[in-house]
């Protein structure tokens, strides 16, 4: 989480890292703040709330700038906390993405040598480190000596008033660095640099860029210089912008015709082979997380059905405890929008220990994911700006349908089932868009919405649930149809409400389990083909092979966008989150 950007060059600085900073919020959003270097000093501005709220002047006339926009992870959300952090002599200001391990015992160390510490972070310990080494070096030499002191995962760039660097390092963290004529930028993802250049060189974990006139970038490990060229990074600036929609999200939804024929725009000798590669492995595990699990979760019950092959689908974060079942024959597939879901990467790193085989799904190009893996299949989705997952969850699905139906002898076939799905998707998001909204505002004032589904449905109320609580704060909890007579019916009462997600093979079952609900005053929404007096509101979705967990997220996603709007809630920035959960 947080985001960072910095920039040297022949623009106004603080004004280019203020843009940059905007564009990083979806990476955390609780408080921001600059440094930069004018007429000889380092200046800071650190404001709590939402860059984009911010409408007052930012100072100008800066040699170069630094900047940073918070999740927290250690203290609390208030300026003191907000990057940078300076150093005790005020010379020295770092921002800094991702956690220090031994803080605590860097803090001691320099409390007992006479240091003060204002801020509740952890990353107050490096300017002040930097500080204490620059009493015997230059202040490259300082920031490589500090480096070797941190333990944990991060991204940092410093700036001293004693020189005219801005210097970058990363361990486990992303930081990339955006080249132009003249000009440099530092930044935690692409997106933030392309309007002003598309080449990039992605920094690896234990480099540290010098940047100044001209960016030298050195190996820490072996403390030598490294020669690393810019690349085109491929990814198209207009994506990235809102292009007429009022959010993100509403955007994001919209477009998910476009994505997921781009996502199914794959080389079919590829995936063919990637269908060989699971059938002959021993063991296939799909790792994931949040939405991203439940494509994986969703795509382990269409291999049941149509490969009779069984998945294992693992959260990322508990793949440490079936590592006991990793050889050299297993065969991970990491799923992930991002590419830089710290449990994701931890997972695939006990992968690696082991010798199994890596394939990855991402979505964002030369995240740290597609260079742990030993295959990557390009989701194609184009840049997800929203917190929320939208059309990154269908485009996954969309390919790891295509996979399944490859690993049944089915290509063509899944090639025109998910086409198909692609066109009703279009036409739910154009035709039923005003039913959705008044279905938002009957719901907007409810406590509670359970969501219900059975067979290839039951991920699909996982995820929906997901939607509708993660940006309307409306506590949503889906569930399998069979297990709520376990527990959760004693929660039905006259009027709560109650989505019951059918596919043309659970439709007899759901019907049972929706009579329940309805005999204790539930109040019944249907989400499927098959219109019922049971319903006391109904969205028809269209009848496919298999591809209902496809489409039928699509209207949910509308809902939960409809929600947040009644709710007054941000719907590309729900509170709490982040976009890339770069923090275990
Ligand atoms: O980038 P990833 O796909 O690895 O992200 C995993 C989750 O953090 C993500 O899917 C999250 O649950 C969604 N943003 C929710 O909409």
């Amino acid at each position: 989480m947080c985001g960072i950007f910095a920039y040297k060059g022949k623009r106004n600085a603080t004004k280019t890292v203020f843009e940059g900073l905007k564009k990083l919020e979806y990476r955390g959003y609780d408080s921001w703040g600059m440094a930069f270097k004018k007429q000889g000093k380092i200046q800071t501005i650190k404001k709590v709330g939402k860059i984009a709220e911010f409408n007052k002047k930012i100072p100008e006339n800066a040699d170069y700038a630094i900047g940073h926009t918070r999740w927290a992870t250690h203290g609390k959300v208030n300026e003191k906390n907000a990057h940078p952090q300076l150093s005790n002599n005020k010379k020295i200001a770092v921002i800094h993405n991702g956690i220090i391990d031994n803080y605590m015992k860097i803090k001691n160390i320099l409390m007992g040598k006479g240091y003060n510490f204002k801020s509740q972070t952890d990353t107050e310990v490096i300017p002040n480190l930097i500080q204490e080494n620059m009493k015997k070096s230059s202040f490259r030499e300082a920031v490589k000596k500090s480096l070797k002191t941190m333990e944990g995962s991060f991204a940092i760039v410093a700036i001293s008033q004693d020189s005219n660097e801005i210097i970058a390092a990363k361990k486990m963290s992303p930081l990339v660095l955006g080249i132009n004529d003249n000009e440099s930028f530092v930044s935690s993802d692409v997106a933030a640099f392309l309007s002003y250049t598309d080449k990039a060189i992605i920094m690896d974990d234990n480099e540290m860029a010098v940047i100044d006139e001209d960016i030298e970038i050195i190996n820490l490990k072996e403390n030598k210089k490294i020669t690393k060229k810019a690349k085109s990074i491929g990814m198209n600036y207009e994506e990235a912008e809102k292009g007429g929609f009022k959010h993100f999200l509403i955007k994001e939804i919209s477009e998910q015709e476009e994505s997921i024929m781009r996502a199914i725009n794959q080389d079919r000798e590829f995936i063919e082979n990637i269908s060989k590669q699971i059938d002959n492995a021993f063991g296939v595990f799909f790792v994931s997380c949040g939405t991203s699990y439940h494509a994986c979760l969703s795509a382990s019950y269409l291999f049941s059905k149509i490969v009779k092959k069984h998945v294992n689908v693992v959260l990322a974060s508990e793949f440490i405890n079936y590592k006991h079942f990793l050889t050299e024959n297993t065969l991970v597939i990491a799923v992930s929008q991002s590419g830089e879901t710290a449990d994701v990467l931890d997972a695939v790193r006990t992968a690696r220990e082991k010798n199994s085989r890596i394939i990855s799904i991402v979505n964002v190009p030369g995240s740290s994911l597609t260079r742990i893996s030993d295959e990557v299949i390009p989701m194609n989705a184009g840049q997800e700006v929203s917190v929320l997952s939208t059309k990154s969850y269908t485009s996954q699905l969309a390919i790891l349908t295509l996979i399944a139906y490859a690993c049944a002898g089915k290509y063509e076939k899944g090639l025109g089932l998910i086409r198909k799905s692609a066109y009703y998707i279009k036409k739910i998001i154009s035709n039923d868009r005003k039913k959705i909204k008044s279905l938002a505002k009957k719901l907007k004032d409810k406590r509670d919405i359970f969501i219900i589904g059975r067979g290839l449905a039951f991920p699909s109320a996982l995820e929906a649930a997901l939607k509708i609580k993660e940006v309307s704060y409306i506590h949503a909890e889906g569930l399998a149809g069979g297990e709520l007579k376990h527990g959760t019916l004693a929660l039905i009462e006259e009027g709560v409400p109650v989505i019951v997600i059918s596919t043309s093979d659970s439709e007899a079952n759901i019907e049972n389990n929706a009579n329940e609900i309805k005999s204790r005053g539930g109040f019944m929404i249907g989400f499927n083909s098959h219109e019922s007096n049971i319903y006391d509101y109904f969205i028809k979705i269209p009848s496919l092979e298999n591809m209902e967990p496809l489409i039928t997220i699509v209207p949910i996603q509308l809902l939960s966008y409809y929600l947040a709007l009644y709710r007054k809630c941000d719907p590309d920035k729900p509170r709490n989150l982040a976009k890339s959960v770069t923090v275990r």
